[in-house]
């Protein structure tokens, strides 16, 4: 079977509801499905052009970090810590220092929030630990989309940085940082920038991902 991506042209694609509250999004970001999904998740992509003069609410960084810690959690363990940091703040300039070259953009976002999870005694404690990261990290970008807001994860910073900064526990590992705010303009950003967000958003079709039966048998 060829890996080819699905552009959603050839899937019979669904518009994904309502855009109420979602900022405009260069050349429509909305994910392609063949059956609509929620409206939230539909409008969730990862962009790298934040406002640089906008400024998160209390109320609304709480949201992002309550959705974190309402996900599901392997044996209800709750392995996972968040440090978080405010444009202006010492923890948010520490972690955007910490970002690897790349990852810049996010100096603009209005909250950095790095993601650690207690790994714990043994592999499958590690290997759940991350499983539960994970979760977090998805809730809290849909909770960001869902108040307007837009979120960024990312892996690419310094993790030993991180673990000396803040003084983290040997045995907890960074896995990544979100960076949170408001989309800005694509007029203001480098051009790259602009062109590598401007590309088509593309996923494997299903068919190719969902199987029945055995390996490789497509479900529909
Ligand atoms: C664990 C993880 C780490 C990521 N690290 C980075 C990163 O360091 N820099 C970056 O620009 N994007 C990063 N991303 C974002 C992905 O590039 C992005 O999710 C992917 O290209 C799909 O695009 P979409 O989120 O817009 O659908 C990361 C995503 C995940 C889940």
């Amino acid at each position: 079977m060829s890996r080819t991506k699905d552009k959603g042209d050839a899937h019979g694609i669904f518009p994904a509801g309502s855009l109420a509250g979602v900022p405009d999004t260069p050349n429509g970001r909305l994910a392609s499905t063949s059956v609509p999904i929620h409206p939230d998740l539909a409008a969730r992509w990862s962009p790298r052009a934040f406002d640089p003069a906008a400024v998160i609410t209390a109320d609304q960084l709480t949201a992002v970090l309550e959705a974190a810690r309402w996900a599901p959690s392997w044996g209800h363990r709750q392995p996972v810590r968040f440090i978080v940091g405010v444009r202006g703040d010492e923890t948010f300039t520490t972690l955007a220092g910490l970002l690897k070259r790349g990852n810049s953009y996010a100096h603009a976002a209005s909250a950095l929030i790095l993601v650690c999870a207690d790994e714990g005694d043994d592999e499958r404690t590690a290997l759940y630990s991350a499983v539960d990261a994970g979760a977090a990290i998805a809730q809290m970008t849909i909770e960001a989309v869902s108040r307007g807001l837009i979120a960024h994860p990312m892996a690419g910073f310094d993790v030993d940085g991180a673990r000396s900064a803040f003084k983290i526990p040997d045995g907890v590992r960074p896995l990544a940082v979100i960076a949170v705010g408001t989309l800005g303009n694509y007029a203001e950003v480098d051009d790259a920038i602009a062109e590598r967000d401007g590309r088509p958003r593309e996923r494997l079709p299903l068919e190719q991902i969902a199987f029945r039966q055995r390996w490789g048998i497509p479900l529909g």
